[in-house]
């Protein structure tokens, strides 16, 4: 059974951590694929150098490379994959791009929309789950960790509260198809709760 499922949320919000154990979990009922962007192929693994570890660029060729690394992705991996019946586990997608380059930059949602449209023609996820976690809550976590900060970690708790609003439009204006688990909680708990709900989206298929 194929499906397109996604992970969201902002830093700290323990997204790569939890996707990684849910992975386990389903890899021992079904095929599954775990993949994550940008990057994931070589081509959009240069892109992804150039937008986490370079300098800074223009706000609106930053949304164009993550557009494109997002569409070089998508052909090269989670195409043949879902083609394949796989379930295809991705962490970050389109909507990060609404949120951070359309919302928090400020370039605008729609006008982030109309590029990122272009690039995935059609393929929204079947399924999106959003690790819910405030910017206070989500910088120390990353603080404690000492996790390598990339450059958009670097930005100020303003830019990230931007982003958490940013997924909080979008997540009211398509319930449907996300899932808000609150990672405030103990990890082994947010892990079963995104496990579940995940399961009950594919026992609904
Ligand atoms: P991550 O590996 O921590 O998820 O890092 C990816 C960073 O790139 C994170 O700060 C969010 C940012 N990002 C965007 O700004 N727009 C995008 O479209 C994507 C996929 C990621």
């Amino acid at each position: 059974m194929a499906a397109f499922i996604t992970f969201e949320g902002p830093e700290g919000s323990g997204k790569t951590t939890v996707l990684q154990q849910v992975s386990e979990r389903l890899a021992k009922e079904f095929e599954v694929l775990k993949t994550r962007e940008p990057g994931g192929v070589p081509a959009a693994e240069q892109i992804r150098e150039i937008l986490l570890e370079g300098e800074a660029v223009d706000d609106r060729t930053e949304a164009l490379l993550f557009a494109a690394s997002r569409r070089e992705h998508l052909v090269e991996k989670v195409l043949p994959a879902l083609k394949a019946g796989k379930i295809v586990l991705c962490d970050r997608y389109i909507d990060s791009s609404l949120a951070y380059q359309g919302f928090a930059r400020g370039i605008g949602v729609d006008e982030v929309r109309a590029i990122n449209e272009f690039a995935i023609n059609g393929l929204y996820p079947d399924l999106t789950i959003y690790l819910d976690i405030t910017a206070e809550t989500g910088r120390q976590r990353i603080e404690s960790n000492a996790r390598n900060m990339n450059r958009l970690d670097h930005e100020s708790i303003a830019f990230h509260q931007r982003v958490i609003k940013g997924y909080k439009d979008l997540i009211a204006q398509e319930p449907n198809r996300f899932k808000v688990i609150d990672a405030n909680q103990e990890l082994e708990t947010v892990v079963e709760a995104t496990y579940s709900a995940i399961k009950e989206f594919l026992n609904k298929q």
